[in-house]
């Protein structure tokens, strides 16, 4: 592991400078509001939509700054974020499975890095919210909300699991995790095929969990590889093998990980929107790449060492590509990174109807992804 970061040191902390030197700047703007994507160089702000699943990936990228720098504003627009998120949670109806992205980067960052105790329960009552979504019968977390949503699972959900792995941890109380286990047991059964790629969305019988359709989701066709829903399963499986130690869950990592850095090594380390979208599509996905970094970094973290090296120069050689083909680091856009994309079809989002733009989980997940690589070169 040192040496493939030793070689990579500068790489490293010149990317984490110029981070840090971006962020500084654009938070003194963007403040306590909620991007999601920029226009015209700016991030727009979605508060008229509070229960939007992004709106906390700016909060997190302000935890992302405030633990490493203890710069007092980024933890007073952090702070403000997710008492403003208040309206959501106590709101109610508005709640669906992404409380785990939600509540995650913000209530359980702040509780982890200042020891808040309203960010603490703020965080223990998402959580219960996320089990209760729990269909027993079925074995699955149910998605979204609506009358004919009750059977849909999707594969985003493994990134809401930690929350409740999390959550069995401060409460010393099991259930969360059999609740987070259950979904993810369900998800190698029916999501991960034998190639390593996995299905976006699967609706289930409700009350006996058969597999009643598998949709296109967000990606091209039904059959098909949304990259970024194998970024959420590469890095789901491996948090939820981080919490629970059970090998099956780094296995499916694993495999997941070599069916897409097969893709890659074809195209540059910048993932397309889907793998198998036509070969003259030109959508592409950063997000999905500074994802799966994330993702690479943790399964180096947990094998033995004589597999590390694969996981961890992978995961920087996606970050490399993605410094080198997106990243924007002068002040001609607020964004860190462009070329995301939404949806394959994206006409299925309200306002994120355009293409290879910025979207703010991957300015996250690839400040995320720095981060993890500067603390294990301090390590
Ligand atoms: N629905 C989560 C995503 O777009 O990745």
């Amino acid at each position: 592991m040192q040496a493939v970061l030793q070689a990579n040191e500068s790489f490293i902390q010149e990317t984490w400078d110029k981070i840090e030197s971006k962020v500084k700047v654009t938070s003194e703007r963007i403040k306590d509001s909620m991007p999601y994507t920029s226009r015209n160089g700016q991030y727009d702000d979605w508060q008229d939509t509070m229960d939007w699943w992004t709106n906390t990936f700016w909060t997190g990228i302000l935890w992302q700054m405030y633990g490493a720098t203890k710069q007092e504003s980024f933890k007073r627009y952090a702070q403000s974020m997710e008492a403003k998120m208040d309206e959501v949670l106590y709101g109610y109806d508005g709640l669906h499975h992404d409380v785990g992205f939600m509540w995650l980067l913000s209530s359980v960052m702040n509780y982890e890095l200042t020891g808040d105790e309203k960010a603490r329960k703020r965080a223990m009552l998402a959580a219960n919210v996320l089990s209760a979504r729990a269909n027993i019968s079925g074995g699955y977390i149910r998605a979204w909300n609506g009358e004919d949503n009750a059977g849909w699972a999707i594969i985003d959900c493994m990134m809401n699991i930690p929350l409740l792995f999390w959550a069995s941890e401060q409460s010393k109380d099991a259930r969360f995790t059999h609740i987070g286990t259950m979904h993810a047991d369900k998800t190698i059964n029916d999501f991960v095929r034998a190639d390593g790629s996995v299905n976006h969305i699967v609706i289930f019988n409700e009350q006996t969990g058969e597999v009643v359709d598998i949709p296109r989701g967000q990606g091209y066709v039904s059959g098909s590889s949304w990259a970024r829903g194998q970024s959420w399963a590469i890095y789901g499986f491996a948090q939820a093998y981080h919490w629970t130690q059970k090998p099956e869950y780094l296995h499916t990592a694993k495999r997941i990980a070599h069916y897409v850095l097969s893709c890659l090594a074809l195209r540059g380390y910048v993932p397309p929107c889907d793998y198998r979208q036509p070969a003259d599509s030109k959508l592409l996905d950063s997000s999905s790449g500074a994802i799966t970094a994330c993702g690479l970094i943790e399964i180096a973290k947990a094998v033995p060492e004589a597999e590390q090296a694969l996981y961890l120069q992978s995961a920087i050689q996606i970050l490399r590509a993605l410094d080198e083909t997106c990243a924007v680091w002068d002040d001609s856009d607020e964004c860190i990174l462009t070329n995301g994309t939404a949806a394959f079809h994206s006409g299925n989002f309200e306002r994120a109807e355009v293409d290879n733009k910025s979207l703010i989980y991957g300015d996250y997940y690839y400040v995320e992804a720095i981060s993890k690589l500067k603390q294990l070169l301090q390590a």
